[in-house]
Order: structure tokens, then sequence, then C-alpha cells
């Protein structure tokens, strides 16, 4: 079996909190540790330029995003750790996945909708305030992932349209230029806990609720002080479900710590003493944690290092990667021509076919480039209904599988990603 490559980014956009280490620092750190596995994971700098237009932010923040993955116990020897502008390959890269990806697919993304509703809700300009770059930020993303042909991608749930565009921008190169890329798969990380915040509200920085990964330990307590409860006096027996602060235990103790709490809140054990449990429980998790922290941010010369000690990896593949597509797509060097053939290189297609059986009725299929059945009709009363049936595959894709009305069956041994393929091949080729 060939290494499954994992890559994922982390936008420099703000200051680690303890939802970030319970649902993407600690798995990330300990799914690096696994065999078989080579994990990437970059610093999304050139995202963050999308939301934040204050330079110290974005440094400050990436110089603590890097401190927190490090002092949680990345190993940049066993991994490949960097910073997303450190690799000019990628911006390249940008560059010749915006020219084969629809326009429409990004027309289609959610952040870029959901900026467009809400501007068309107010009445103002459909587009007022996005940037081109809010608007182009599944292509950057899309080209983190190609870049380094990773298969898994984990991600939340918010993510996985952007892994379904890097799948369509790969496989429209690839039809247009030959197999390049691998399509890489999301990895939804449901199974991790979300943490609630301080209010009770999932923890995130746009609820204001957090609290940051490396407070001091007298920051801690204070924050872990503040935790939303009931008015549930001492004595009175309290409920684990609901309570933020039970929650909040429970990603970070032993299965045999959170029963004793459980009992201990059955019990009635204060608020006060309750908060003091939980706050000397996650303390104990990250004091060590916290020293190599402060250490690291004391000195970012060492950060910067080993940031550029990750570029370099990273473009030890990068490099002779971005060459060949270059080669690919014709940035060539002049002295060796190739032949220039008036017509577009012809590759195979799949194809579909329309006939007319014994019964009367009118059939058809999708054929593989190779010959083989994808997809086969029932039969219809009518050529022209056929026809438009054929039509809005081309158009819409598999989604009209699900839809139709008329009977689509996959041959037995055929997978709807092949023939969401298959679709996608034929309308790149209407498209060049
Ligand atoms: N968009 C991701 C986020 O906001 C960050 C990101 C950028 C990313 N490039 C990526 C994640 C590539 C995975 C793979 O969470």
């Amino acid at each position: 079996m060939t290494t499954q490559r994992f890559l994922t980014g982390i936008t420099t956009s703000g200051t680690p909190h303890l939802g970030n280490y319970v649902g993407s620092i600690r798995p990330a750190v300990r799914a690096s540790l696994r065999p078989g596995v080579q994990s990437f994971y970059f610093l999304a700098d050139y995202h963050a330029l999308i939301k934040i237009d204050v330079p110290a932010r974005i440094q400050r923040s990436t110089l603590e995003i890097a401190a927190s993955w490090l002092a949680a116990g990345l190993d940049p020897e066993r991994v490949v750790f960097y910073r997303q502008s450190d690799v000019p390959e990628i911006p390249e890269l940008t560059w010749f996945l915006t020219c084969v990806l629809g326009k429409g697919v990004l027309n289609r993304a959610h952040a870029y909708k959901a900026a467009v509703d809400k501007n068309t809700a107010a009445g103002t300009d459909p587009d007022a305030d996005v940037s081109a770059g809010l608007f182009m930020y599944p292509v950057l993303m899309g080209a983190d992932i190609l870049m380094f042909n990773a298969h898994k991608v984990p991600v939340g749930r918010d993510q996985v349209q952007h892994i379904e565009m890097a799948r369509d921008m790969a496989n429209s190169f690839n039809h247009r230029y030959g197999e390049h890329f691998v399509t890489p798969e999301a990895v939804i990380e449901d199974h991790v806990a979300t943490l609630p915040g301080l209010d009770g509200r999932k923890m995130s920085k746009s609820y204001d609720n957090t609290i940051p990964m490396f407070a001091t330990r007298e920051q801690l307590k204070k924050l872990i002080g503040g935790i939303l409860t009931d008015s549930k006096a001492p004595g009175e027996p309290k409920q684990v479900e609901g309570s933020a602060l039970f929650q909040i235990f429970q990603a970070f103790a032993s299965d045999a710590e959170t029963q004793s709490l459980r009992q201990a809140y059955a019990a009635g054990i204060a608020w006060a003493d309750a908060k003091q449990t939980v706050f000397e429980r996650i303390d104990q998790e990250l004091a060590p944690m916290r020293a190599t922290y402060q250490d690291l941010i004391d000195h970012p010369a060492r950060i910067e290092a080993i940031l550029q000690a990750g570029a370099a990896k990273a473009r030890t593949i990068a490099t002779p990667f971005m060459d060949q597509l270059r080669h690919a797509v014709g940035l060539r060097p002049l002295q060796t021509q190739a032949e220039v053939s008036t017509k577009a290189a012809k590759v195979a297609l799949p194809v579909f076919k329309q006939y007319r059986e014994s019964d009367g009725q009118f059939y058809f299929k999708l054929q593989s480039a190779d010959g083989r059945l994808l997809l086969q009709s029932a039969g219809f009363a009518s050529p022209k209904v056929a026809g438009q049936t054929i039509a809005a595959l081309q158009l819409q894709g598999v989604a009209v599988l699900a839809s139709s009305s008329v009977a689509l069956t996959h041959a037995p041994d055929v997978t709807e990603q092949e023939i969401a393929q298959a679709l996608q091949a034929l309308q790149a080729a209407k498209q060049a």
C-alpha cells in the first residue's frame, strides 16, 4: 500500500483556544504519529489575508499558531510543517486551477453565496464588500491540497464543499492534461467533541466565548470560574446534561475521572468546587505545554527556522511537481518544440448512446471511454424525453440520478463516483 498523505491547513487569523485544541490540534498531533501516514500541516496565511487586513495580527497569529502546534507535540521532523506563503508554487498552481474550474462552481460556494444572500437581503449590490479573494478562496484551497497530492483532508463539515471543488479541479485538469492529480477525500471529524464556550454555545471566536489555549494558570482559573452554570446551591444535585463545565471536563478527563465528577454532580458538589476540579484537570494537561509555548514565543527565530526547514521540505515535492505541471500545460522552454496539431489533442471520451429496442421504447446508455457500460436507462415512450434526460445529466451531473423519475441503473460494478467523473469529462470537453 502506498503511504496515505494527510494534509490540513490552519488559517492564521486568531489565537488558538481550547476548542481548537480539542477539536483539531490534539487529534491531528495524535494522527501524525500513526505509521503509514505522511502528514502535511501548514499555516494558511494567504487565506488569512482574505479576512484580516491588519498586518501585525497576521504575523502574531502565525507565531501563536505555530508555537501552539509545536508545544502540543507536533514533531516537525516527522511531518511536513510549513507556512503557505513560503511555497510560491502554491499561488502558481492556483492560477492553473483557476483556468480549469468553471466560474459557476465558485458562484455556488457556500461562503460566497452567504455573502451574496446577505447583501441581497439588505437590498445592496449582491457583490458589495465581497473581495475577489473571498470568491477565489476555494481555488487557493484546492491548490494547497493538490500541490501535495493529498489523499485525505481532515476538515470540519463546513469545509466539505471545498474538498469537492478540489476534486472537481483535479478531474478537469487531469482530463485536459493527463493524470497528474490524486482526487482528495474529506475526512470529517465528527467524532471529536465540539467544545462549548463560556456561555454554553460552541466555543468560537465569533461568539467571543473562548478560553485561550495558553492562558496563564491564573487567567485559566479565572476564565473557568466564569463558565455559565445554573444557580443551584451547594448540596443540591446538579445535572450533567447541558452543563458546559461538565462537557469541557469530559474533553480532558479519563472515563474514570468523568464518572467521578458525574457522581459529584449527583451528590450536589458546589459549583465553585466543580470549577476548581475542572480547572486543575485542564491545567494538568496544559501546564507542560505552556512552558514550551512560552519559550517558543520568546524565541520567534526558532519558530522561523522550523518553518523555513518545513518549507524546504515541502518544496522538494512542490518544485519538481510544478515543473511537471508547467510542462504539461505548455509553459515550456522553447528549444524543444512539440508538434502542434491543428485539432486539440484527441482524448477518448465517454459517450451517450441512444437506441430503440424491439419493444418500441427508446433507451440510452452511458459508456466509458474504454467502452464499459456505466449507466443504463429504462425505456422511454418518446425519444425527446430520453434526450432531455441525457441533457439534464450532462448539465447537472449525478444529482439527476436521485431526482429523475425514470429508472437509471448503474452497471453493478460501477460506482456513482465513476459516473460523476464520466459526466464531468464530457462537460469539460464541451467547454474546451
Ligand atoms: N479553509 C480552511 C479553514 O478555514 C483552512 C485551509 C486552507 C485548509 N487550506 C486548506 C484546510 C487545505 C484543509 C486543506 O478551516
